[in-house]
């Protein structure tokens, strides 16, 4: 799966991308946001550990990096965004992407710049500040745009992000987000069972919830999969959808997938086979979306 893939051209990702000067949007909530930045840098140092990258997690990124693989054509230039330690953008690149990273952690962006100078790939990946909420700021063009494991549950205004998305990509570019849904079965029965009522409900908040992580907090917003395509519809057609860790538990029940991995297996091979059903792919911890440009 990581093995090296030959790219079709050798153009460093670097030399389509600039800052322009930065435009302050009338919907940036300036403290929220630090929250949430201060929160990824506090984990930014063991982000690869079993806090952000265990085995479910693993799992869920193969299906999200062979779904980019499927949607770019061979060599595409793609835009990450919210890249977090770099390991999808190096893996596109070993792959024969190239890959211009962002994240709006500095501490993010240091470990992804890290991880790409100690695999010697920098000058196919260019690590970039910068958040959603300042991709009015970036210049250069894409054939495709990805995000990985909720960043864009962190934006401000999805409608905005869609069309910075759009000027930012060639006419038919795609998109492919894995964004956390609002229906997470297995959640629900977690917390409910512990009487943690308020808890299990935190995904069925309207607009941003605080959600605590490593006693800072992360300003969240939860979405249905035709929530979060309506923001896009206006530039951006729905290839398909569908749902992550649906029967398989969430990242965060690591520990009940370790005490029982052979019944969970099956449960993740239900999801391979199933989570792209009607209904089914409504629910999940995340869903997975792929959108085309008009
Ligand atoms: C759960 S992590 C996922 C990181 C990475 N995509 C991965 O798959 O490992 C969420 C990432 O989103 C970033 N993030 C949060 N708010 C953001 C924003 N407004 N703009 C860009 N990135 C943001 C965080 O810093 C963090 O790196």
């Amino acid at each position: 799966m990581n093995g090296p893939h030959q790219s079709k051209s050798e153009r460093p990702a670097a030399s389509v991308t600039r800052l322009r000067p930065r435009r302050r949007g009338a919907l940036l909530d300036d403290a929220q946001l630090l929250d949430t930045q201060h929160a990824f840098d506090s984990v930014a140092a063991d982000y690869d550990g079993p806090r952000g990258n265990n085995e479910l997690i693993q799992r869920m990124r193969l299906t999200m990096w062979d779904a980019v693989h499927a949607a770019m054509p061979a060599g595409a230039r793609l835009l990450d965004l919210g890249c977090g330690t770099g390991i999808d953008a190096i893996e596109f690149v070993r792959r024969g992407f190239r890959v211009v990273a962002t994240d709006w952690s500095p501490q993010m962006v240091e470990r992804t710049r890290a991880r790409a100078v100690a695999a010697g790939l920098q000058s196919r990946v260019t690590a970039l500040h910068l958040g959603v909420q300042q991709l009015d700021r970036l210049e250069g063009e894409f054939d495709g745009i990805y995000s990985n494991f909720g960043p864009l549950n962190c934006a401000p205004d999805l409608r905005a992000v869609a069309a910075e998305c759009a000027r930012l990509l060639h006419p038919g570019g795609r998109l492919v987000f894995s964004v956390m849904g609002r229906i997470c079965p297995w959640e629900l029965g977690h917390y409910a069972l512990r009487g943690r009522f308020g808890r299990a409900r935190v995904r069925a908040a309207r607009g941003a919830i605080a959600v605590g992580m490593n006693h800072h907090t992360i300003w969240t917003s939860y979405y249905l999969p035709r929530e979060f395509y309506r923001a896009f519809a206006e530039h951006f057609s729905l290839d398909s959808y569908r749902a992550l860790s649906l029967f398989m538990p969430p990242p965060y029940l690591v520990d009940y997938y370790r005490r029982r991995r052979h019944w969970c297996e099956r449960l993740g091979r239900l999801d391979d086979r199933l989570g792209g059903l009607p209904l089914l792919r409504d629910m999940g911890d995340h869903f997975l979306i792929a959108m085309r440009k008009r």
